[in-house]
C-alpha cells in the first residue's frame, strides 16, 4: 500500500471510482501528474462553478484566460527566472534530489514537533543542512547520505520556434497574464479603482518531490483574482459589496509565532495583520466559497505567513489552510502584492502602466487570492468520506453544488415499462439541465451503495406503484431514508 493510500480518508472511493488516478500510468513514467475521470471532473466543475459564482457573478471581477507558455521577459519582470527556487539537496550515493525544507517538515511532523516545525519556516540553507545532519536524515531511495543544498528553479523551460535563442516557460502561476493585460483591459472594459481581474486555469512547477497525490504536483489548476488598487483611497466599497459590513466577520486564525485564536476581520486589520479592506474582502470571499461548497468551519483556518516564507512579491500573506488526513495544507494564498509586478513590468517593456486615480497617474497596487482547485477537491473529499458502518459501505456527504450528480434514477428492476418510465424521468431532468444518471444494472441496494459513493444527494427509484400511481420513491443520501414523491416533483 502506497504512502498516500494510508494517508487519504477517501483514498479507497477515489481508487474505485476514478475520481483521479495517476497519469500514463501505463509507463510507470512520472509521478506529480493526476487525470480527472467523469465523476472527479464534475466534483471540480462544481467548485469552481462556485468559485465563479462568488469571485465573478457576487464580487464582480473581470474574467480572462491568458497563455499557458509565457515568454521568458515577462518572468524576468515578475522576478520568477531568478528567485523562483526551492532548497534541494542531494543524495552523495544514487543522485536523487529531495527538498531539504520538506524532509525538515516530514521529520518535526513524525515527531509532532510544533516548535521545531515553527522554526524551520525561518531556517535558511546553513540552517537546514545543519539540521539533516544532526538528525541524522538519509536519502529516502538508497539511504545514502544527504549533502549540499542549492537553490533550483522550478520552471519548466522551453523554446519558441527552432533553436534555442528564444526562451520561454510553462507558466507558474495565472496572475502575470491578468498583470500583463492588465492596462488594455482597464482602457478595454473601461475599468474604475478599485478593480478585479481573474482567471482559472492550469500552472506548471516542476516539483523536486511531488507526493501527497493532489497536494503537490507538477501541472496544477488554479483560480486567481487579483484586485487592483489605489492605495492612498480610502476603500469603502467593492462594486456592489459595503466592505465595512464584511468586518464583523469572525474567522479562525493563526498568528506569527503560532498562537490561534477566533478573530473578526476588523479587528485583523486594526492589529494590521490584514493590509486593507480589499485583502479582508478576499478572505471573507474564500471563507464563504468553503462554505459554499461544505467544508467545515472547524476544519478550516487562516494563517498568517511568516516574514522568511514570504514570496519575493509580497509585503504579506494570509494563506487559508484546510486540515486532512496529510494534515494541515495550504489551499489559498492571499498576497499584498503592492505595485511590485505592474511597476517591474513597465520597466522592463519600456511601456508606461498607470491609470488615473482622482485625477493623478499612479501604477495600482494589488491584492492578490490565489485558489488550488486541486487540493481544495483533495481536501473537500478527505473531509466528506463518512464510514457509514450502520449501511455497510462508505459514503461522500457531498453538498449539491459539488455532488456530480444531484439524482441517481433507477428502475427498481429490469422491466421495461419500469425501464422506460425512469428513462423518460431521468430525460426530463437533463432537458431541465438538472444533472442525473441512469443504472439499471446490478441488485438496488448495490445501486444505492455506488451512488452514495460518491456523493450523489438523491436516488429516485421507479417501481410498480409508480406506474399506477405516478410516484417514485426518494432515498435521501444522509438518511438512508425514502419518501413517496409525484414523478412531477422531482425537479
Ligand atoms: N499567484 C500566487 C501563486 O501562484 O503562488
Amino acid at each position: 500500500m502506497s504512502e498516500s493510500k494510508k494517508e487519504n480518508k477517501a483514498f479507497s472511493i477515489i481508487e474505485r471510482r476514478g475520481i483521479f488516478y495517476p497519469a500514463f500510468d501505463a509507463y510507470n513514467a512520472s509521478s506529480g501528474f493526476y487525470d480527472y475521470g467523469a465523476i472527479g471532473l464534475r466534483i471540480m466543475r462544481g467548485i469552481e462553478g462556485a468559485w465563479r459564482n462568488i469571485f465573478i457573478d457576487e464580487m464582480g471581477a473581470t474574467e480572462i484566460q491568458t497563455t499557458d507558455i509565457v515568454p521568458e521577459i515577462v518572468l524576468k519582470a515578475s522576478g520568477h527566472v531568478s528567485t523562483f527556487t526551492d532548497p534541494v539537496i542531494g543524495c552523495k550515493t544514487c543522485k536523487s534530489s529531495f527538498r531539504a525544507d520538506k524532509l525538515l517538515e516530514e521529520y518535526y511532523d513524525k515527531k509532532h514537533d510544533k516548535e521545531g516545525l515553527a522554526a524551520l519556516r525561518k531556517f535558511d540553507k546553513k540552517a537546514m543542512q545543519a539540521k539533516i545532519t544532526e538528525y541524522k536524515i538519509r536519502c529516502q531511495r538508497c539511504g545514502g547520505e544527504l549533502q549540499g543544498i542549492e537553490d533550483v528553479n522550478l520552471m519548466f523551460k522551453t523554446h519558441l520556434g527552432h533553436g534555442t535563442d528564444n526562451v520561454a516557460y510553462l507558466r507558474p502561476e495565472t496572475a502575470q497574464g491578468i498583470f500583463v493585460d492588465f492596462k488594455n483591459l482597464f482602457r478595454i472594459y473601461g475599468l474604475k479603482l478599485p478593480a478585479a481581474i481573474a482567471q482559472s486555469g492550469k500552472a506548471y512547477r516542476n516539483e523536486i518531490s511531488p507526493r501527497q497525490q493532489l497536494v503537490r504536483m507538477r501541472e496544477f489548476h488554479q483560480m486567481e483574482t487579483e484586485i487592483f488598487f489605489d492605495p492612498a483611497d480610502e476603500q469603502k466599497r467593492f462594486n456592489s459589496i459595503d466592505l465595512d459590513a464584511l468586518l464583523s466577520k469572525e474567522i479562525s486564525f493563526v498568528y506569527r509565532g503560532g498562537k490561534e485564536s477566533t478573530e473578526t476581520l476588523g479587528a485583523l486589520l486594526k492589529n494590521g495583520r490584514i493590509p486593507n479592506k480589499l485583502f479582508a474582502l478576499c478572505v471573507y470571499m474564500e471563507a464563504k466559497l468553503l462554505d459554499t461548497i461544505g467544508i467545515p468551519k472547524n476544519v478550516y483556518r487562516f494563517r498568517e505567513v511568516e516574514k522568511e516564507e514570504l514570496p519575493h512579491y509580497s509585503k504579506g500573506n494570509v494563506d487559508l489552510e484546510i486540515s486532512t488526513s496529510y494534515g494541515w495544507i495550504e489551499v489559498s494564498g492571499n498576497a499584498y502584492r503592492t505595485d511590485w509586478d505592474l511597476s517591474q513590468h513597465a520597466k522592463l517593456s519600456g511601456k508606461e502602466i498607470t491609470v488615473l486615480s482622482n485625477g493623478k497617474k499612479i501604477t495600482p497596487h494589488v491584492v492578490e487570492a490565489s485558489i488550488g482547485l486541486d487540493r481544495l477537491l483533495i481536501s473537500l473529499l478527505d473531509n466528506a468520506v463518512q464510514e457509514g458502518k450502520d449501511r455497510g459501505w462508505e459514503w461522500l456527504n457531498l453538498n449539491e453544488s459539488v455532488a456530480p450528480y444531484k439524482y441517481a434514477v433507477f428502475p427498481l428492476q429490469k422491466d421495461e415499462k419500469l425501464e422506460s418510465a425512469a428513462a423518460n424521468l431521468q430525460a426530463r431532468l437533463s432537458e431541465n439541465r438538472v444533472a442525473s444518471y441512469y443504472s439499471v444494472s446490478g441488485s438496488i441496494g448495490k445501486r444505492y451503495a455506488k451512488s452514495d459513493e460518491i456523493g450523489v444527494p438523491y436516488a429516485i427509484t421507479v417501481d410498480f406503484q409508480s406506474l399506477e400511481d405516478g410516484t417514485v420513491t426518494v432515498r435521501d443520501r444522509d438518511t438512508a431514508k425514502q419518501a413517496r414523491t409525484k414523478i412531477g416533483d422531482v425537479k
